[in-house]
């Protein structure tokens, strides 16, 4: 305690120092500006950037070394480990092994924890999806569940997201055990669970093709106000941000759906971003291996959506599913589609990488995201938050300083953790 609260001091008084330094510089100065996208998104007056990573990728040095460099990422999701057929294969056995040793890593590197996911339909044990439950059985396992998970989780994740991918892409309730058991209750009833196991935590309804089917953004609109209709707490819609390159919506169109659900009072995020080529497309002319054309389409793309949350002030940040096309899951579901990430399968960054770092230190010397003043205040006081808080400070600290608030933020993390 006493070691962490000296460090604490000391990062305190560089952070002061650089501070110092900063009040010296040209605010225009963008050659000062700090590297890194989750320090440009601190620039920019977000929470946060972050990427999806498991233990599959804990033994890759080159990976672990972009994942570690202070500045890149701020927060990160546990891809798999943490669903429900990892961490509760048969009822009542709960397994935490893989789970601990993503969070162990996210301290390690101060980060923060975006946690997924509790209540799906896919990933589920045999116990759970092969059961014949009426509705009481099955409210009993989901409420263990929950408990368990996010009781064993309390005061790491900054957001859980409680429900993932209630809807078909119509807009109606999808055909889980869970809504043929219990009907659309089930999602306030895990809302409720989950508000009850741990208070401080950001309770997300998060689900795919938000952008891109207007009647599943109605059912997520409706899933919202269900949860409040019910009287329980939802802070957040996660948009997944699956998307294809040359097939992505403007920022313009992206912008305003965000707003839409914002203007429901809830916070938003881009929460599994990845944005693939298609290699069946007439533009691939038979390659499997992105050209310059396609290179440039995906980084214009990538632009629209981060922009897109630059625009939106309760946007609190963007979550990019794996950061390199080595790890990513979408050529294993989809043959033909691939290299969806900012970083190439060998690690180099690519066009869109850079793309999104002009766009992030344009929007810091422009001041264009969101001001501390105007963050999102949904459930505030807690451990969490107040790191996240640290973490958003940075954002008005200007752009030398963020990254050294980052990281003060970083181990404030660590403290709470
Ligand atoms: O763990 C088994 C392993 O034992 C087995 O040997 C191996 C053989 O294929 O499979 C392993 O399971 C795989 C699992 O990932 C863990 O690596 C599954 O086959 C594979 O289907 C599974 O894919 C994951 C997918 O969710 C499952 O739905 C992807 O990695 C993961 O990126 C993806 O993530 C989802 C989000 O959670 C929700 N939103 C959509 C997103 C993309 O599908």
């Amino acid at each position: 305690m006493a070691k962490f609260r000296r460090t604490l001091l000391v990062a305190t008084a560089v952070a002061a120092v650089a501070s110092a330094q900063q009040q010296q510089q040209p605010p225009e100065d963008t050659t000062q500006q700090p590297e890194g996208l989750h320090a440009l998104m601190l620039s920019a007056g977000k929470l946060y950037f972050g990427t999806a990573t498991d233990v599959g990728n804990h033994n890759d040095e080159k990976y672990q070394a972009i994942l570690a460099h202070q500045g890149e990422f701020g927060i990160i999701t546990p891809e798999n480990s943490q669903k429900w057929e990892v961490t509760e294969p048969r009822r009542n056995q709960f397994v935490y092994t893989t789970a601990d040793t993503v969070a162990e890593k996210a301290q390690d590197n101060g980060h923060l924890l975006r946690c997924h996911t509790l209540t799906w339909h896919s990933q589920l044990p045999p116990f759970v999806s092969s059961g014949s439950w009426n509705a009481s059985d099955l409210t009993d396992i989901l409420t263990t569940h929950i408990t368990n998970v996010m009781t064993h989780f309390k005061g790491r994740c900054y957001a859980w997201d409680v429900v993932n991918e209630a809807l078909e892409e119509d807009g109606t309730y999808r055909e889980s055990v869970f809504y043929e058991v219990l009907g659309d209750k089930y999602i306030p009833l895990s809302f409720k669970i989950a508000a009850q196991a741990d208070p401080e935590a950001k309770l997300y309804y998060n689900d795919f093709n938000l952008e891109t089917s207007p009647k599943k953004a109605d059912g997520a609109e409706r899933i919202v106000k269900l949860v409040r209709d019910a009287g329980e707490r939802i802070d957040g819609v996660g948009f997944q941000g699956h998307l294809i390159v040359g097939q992505t919506p403007s920022r313009r169109a992206l912008a305003a759906l965000l707003s839409r659900f914002a203007r429901l009072g809830v916070e938003v995020a881009w929460t599994e971003l990845d944005i693939a080529h298609d290699f069946s497309s007439a533009a691939s002319n038979g390659s499997s291996a992105a050209n310059a054309t396609q290179l440039e389409q995906q980084a214009a793309d990538y632009v629209s959506v981060v922009g897109a949350c630059l625009d939106e002030p309760r946007c609190v940040g963007v979550t990019v599913w794996q950061f390199t096309d080595k790890y990513s899951w979408v050529p294993l579901a989809f043959p033909g589609r691939g290299e969806p990430c900012l970083w190439t399968a060998t690690y180099t960054k690519k066009p869109a990488y850079d793309a999104v770092s002009k766009l992030l230190r344009e929007a810091a010397a422009n001041k264009t995201g969101v001001s501390t003043s105007s963050a999102p205040t949904l459930p505030t006081p807690s451990s969490i938050s107040g790191a996240a808080a640290a973490l958003s400070r940075g954002g008005s600290g200007g752009a030398l300083l963020s990254p050294l608030l980052g990281v003060v933020g970083g181990l404030m993390a660590m403290f709470v953790l």
